[in-house]
């Protein structure tokens, strides 16, 4: 299963990416409108991309009045990202979704703290606002992110999406400032990779919930990697700013990874990477 990574596609714009992916995922829903932080918000870096794009968006009111209902005419499942700064702000917006797949809680928004007991504090509060499945969608930082998604699945969660970026930094090669507007920035892309992989394997070893793996997918192969580590389903990111018809090459050359490996299906390559040793569980279900 295919889909893209919250704010990195423009569904309205590009109906041939979102045609080859099996769910799309919104970019960050907050309650109030955010303009984002100030610019420039991209830097190009040798091994990755860093953003301080700060969640830009129209705000849950606009968006549930004017985006929602275009969105629902693409006609495959919608995965809502929500956001905000208090447990209060995600409840809420959770409460005021129906009639979509699954909502993804993103707990890697600025001013959020991540431990444990804030993240399934966040999931708690979402869990009694809806019954929609939740996403708890982490970040490659925690400590121990396999501790993290125990706390956030005893907290009612149904599934994680890993990962989010991590914190970089990219200086202008002549003046040493800072390239972006706000300095430190979400560092995406192939470098990512390792971190990604390492998230889903600890998170396999830790819980039996369904998993969205991402972060630095370009080929079919990495796409495997994070299949063979446990996910369930793999996200597109980064790879979709330079190449929009990446979804549909990807997807043919994990077909082609897979029968290459001498594997029927990818079902069989799913944790893999965990040899004898089990997982936390088998066959988590997927709510597309
Ligand atoms: C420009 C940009 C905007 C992003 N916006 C969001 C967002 O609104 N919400 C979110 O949860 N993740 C956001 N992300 C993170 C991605 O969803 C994804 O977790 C991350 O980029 C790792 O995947 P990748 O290496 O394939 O890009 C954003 C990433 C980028 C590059």
């Amino acid at each position: 299963m295919l889909l893209n990574a919250s704010g990195c596609l423009d569904a309205l714009t590009a109906p041939d990416t979102v045609a080859e992916l099996d769910a799309f995922v919104t970019k960050t829903v907050t309650p109030l409108p955010r303009p984002g932080n100030e610019p420039p918000r991209i830097a190009e870096t040798d091994f990755g991309l860093l953003n301080s794009i700060g969640l830009a968006n129209p705000g849950r009111v606009e968006f549930l009045a004017e985006q929602l209902p275009r969105l629902r005419e693409l006609g495959l499942p919608l995965w809502v990202s929500v956001g905000g700064f208090s447990a209060d702000d995600y409840a809420e917006t959770c409460s005021m979704l129906e009639g979509i797949a699954a909502i993804e809680v993103n707990l890697s928004c600025p001013n959020v703290d991540e431990a444990p007991e804030s993240a399934a504090e966040i999931v708690a509060a979402c869990r009694a606002a809806t019954d929609l499945p939740l996403f708890a969608k982490l970040s490659p930082a925690s400590w121990d992110v396999g501790e993290v998604a125990r706390a956030v699945e005893a907290a009612g969660a149904d599934g994680l999406s890993l990962v989010n970026t991590i914190r970089g930094l990219a200086l202008d090669e002549r003046t040493l400032a800072p390239r972006l507007g706000r300095a430190v920035g979400g560092y995406s892309g192939p470098a990512l990779k390792p971190i990604a992989l390492a998230a889903v394997y600890a998170c396999r070893r830790a819980t039996a919930l369904p998993i969205v793996g991402m972060g630095g997918v370009r080929t079919g192969l990495d796409a495997l990697e994070l299949v063979a580590c446990g996910a369930n389903a793999v996200a597109l990111g980064t790879v979709l700013f330079c190449e929009p018809d990446a979804p549909a090459r990807i997807r043919a050359e994990l077909a082609e990874a897979v029968a290459a490996r001498g594997f029927a299906s990818l079902d069989e390559v799913r944790g893999v990477a965990h040899g004898g040793v089990a997982a936390a569980g088998e066959r988590p279900v997927m709510p597309v």
